[in-house]
């Protein structure tokens, strides 16, 4: 048996230094604690100036992250008298077996804490679980698109021309965006052709890795009369097949910029009309190698990861700031599709045959129209990548090697 003294100091303490860290917590909120995308703790306050750790705020940051107790005790036990009506023990006033017991029942305090998490996760997500395997027998509703409006980026070719059929035989009209500009306005013939000239249909060239080019492209549907968009996909997209540094920096450069910033871009455009009409959906091209490492295109698949962030980041910006009801997302993950001579060329030999086009945009718009978060294409290589990332990176590699045979995928390594 603990002596009861002992039990309530060791509880104390672990109130104590619980309630600094949370207050710390609150403190670095208001000082403008940042996470950057490097992953990195950015704070912006003076505060932090003197070295980053060595005084002030700095110093109980890092004895709060350490918990080696060079904080300012002092606020440790202010915050536990205020609460408790007496000084806590610290581990500068505990010794030996003390201090031992406080470190274990902080410890226990944190696991209690997940393991009532984790029963509160696995209660909540059974349904949604059983929802989602369900949906693999019997696939949900087809939203309905007719005449709402659809904007495709690289419309004029490949897989956008191709969603552009698809969705125009649906009923809806389309807005065709592409560098392109001969490729968009034909793809825009054929679809009023098509549908008897019930289909309306624009085209315009913009280079989308320019902000001003996708704004002024606003102000130019808005003077034609074309509506607000319902559905963006932001398709276009510079397939680059290439170790790093074997292509040039201009090309390496604007893969990078078409590839994510075009995403980017034309999100700051139209979100904000889909939220004030509470109604919109932002599609993501995204590809496999968005889902696991390419060596066969390192820039490429980094841009790919890169798309496949966005959108799972503004997936979630949407759902805090409670709109996710009304503005849908779905990133797409297709597999090689033959689109361009390069694919084509690139997979001479391959283990799995690349998607014919058709039947590439066929699933992509069913997942868009079933208002999926995440479409891979084919569903099943989904299901495979995720199961093969959970192995260490070794483990992955031998199915790299021995299942995927990449290395058989392209003679370019014995050239
Ligand atoms: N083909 C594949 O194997 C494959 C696989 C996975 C993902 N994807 C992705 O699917 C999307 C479509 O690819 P695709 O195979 O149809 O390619 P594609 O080259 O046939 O079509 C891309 C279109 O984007 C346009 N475009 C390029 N740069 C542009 C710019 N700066 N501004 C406006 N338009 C621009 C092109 O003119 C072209 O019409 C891309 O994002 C691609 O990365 C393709």
């Amino acid at each position: 048996m603990l002596p009861s003294t002992l039990l309530s100091e060791a509880t104390d303490c672990v109130t104590a230094r619980s309630l600094a860290a949370v207050s710390l917590h609150r403190d670095l909120n208001g000082i403008g604690s940042k996470m950057n995308s490097a992953g990195c703790v950015a704070i912006n306050s003076s505060a932090t100036a003197a070295g980053g750790g060595g005084a002030g705020l700095g110093r109980e940051i890092a004895a709060t992250i350490t918990g080696d107790g060079d904080g300012d005790d002092d606020t440790t036990n202010r915050r536990a008298t205020a609460v408790t009506g007496r000084p806590a023990a610290t581990p500068e006033t505990a010794t030996g077996i003390q201090y031992k017991l406080f470190v274990a029942l902080e410890t226990l305090f944190a696991v209690v804490l997940i393991a009532i998490d984790l029963v509160k996760v696995v209660g909540l997500a059974l349904v949604p679980l059983l929802y989602e395997i369900y949906t693999i027998a019997v696939p949900r509703r087809e939203k309905d698109v007719r005449g709402q409006l659809v904007l495709i980026t690289g419309g004029g070719n490949g897989l956008g021309r191709a969603m552009a059929h698809l969705f125009a035989a649906r009923g809806a009209h389309l807005v065709l965006v592409d560098i392109d500009l001969e490729a968009a306005e034909r793809t825009c013939t054929e679809l009023k052709r098509e549908s008897g000239g019930t289909t309306k249909a624009w085209a315009y060239r913009v280079d989308v890795s320019k902000y001003e080019e996708c704004r002024e492209l606003a102000v130019r549907m808005e003077r034609d009369g074309c509506g607000p968009v319902d559905i963006l996909i932001n398709n276009a997209g510079i397939i680059l097949f290439a170790f790093v540094g074997e292509a040039s920096v201009e090309r390496e450069n604007a893969v990078m910029d078409v590839n994510l910033k075009s995403h980017v871009w034309m999100t700051r455009v139209f979100l904000d009309g889909m939220v004030k009409r509470k109604k919109g959906h932002i599609v993501g091209v995204s590809s496999m190698s968005g889902m696991y490492a390419f060596p066969w295109g390192v820039v490429y698949s980094a841009t790919k990861f890169a798309v496949s962030g966005f959108m799972a980041s503004l997936t979630e910006q949407l759902r805090i700031q409670g709109l996710s009801r009304y503005v849908r997302t779905t990133c797409v993950n297709p597999y090689y599709v033959t689109t361009r001579k390069e694919v084509v060329e690139f997979l001479q030999k391959p283990r799995f045959e690349a998607l014919t086009v058709d039947k590439a945009a066929a699933e992509i718009v069913q997942g868009i129209l079933r208002q999926d978060f995440v479409v891979t294409v084919p569903r099943l290589f989904g299901v495979f990548t995720r199961f093969m990332l959970l192995f260490p990176v070794r483990v992955q590699q031998f199915v790299r090697d021995y299942i995927m045979r990449e290395h058989e995928l392209n003679d370019k390594l014995n050239r």
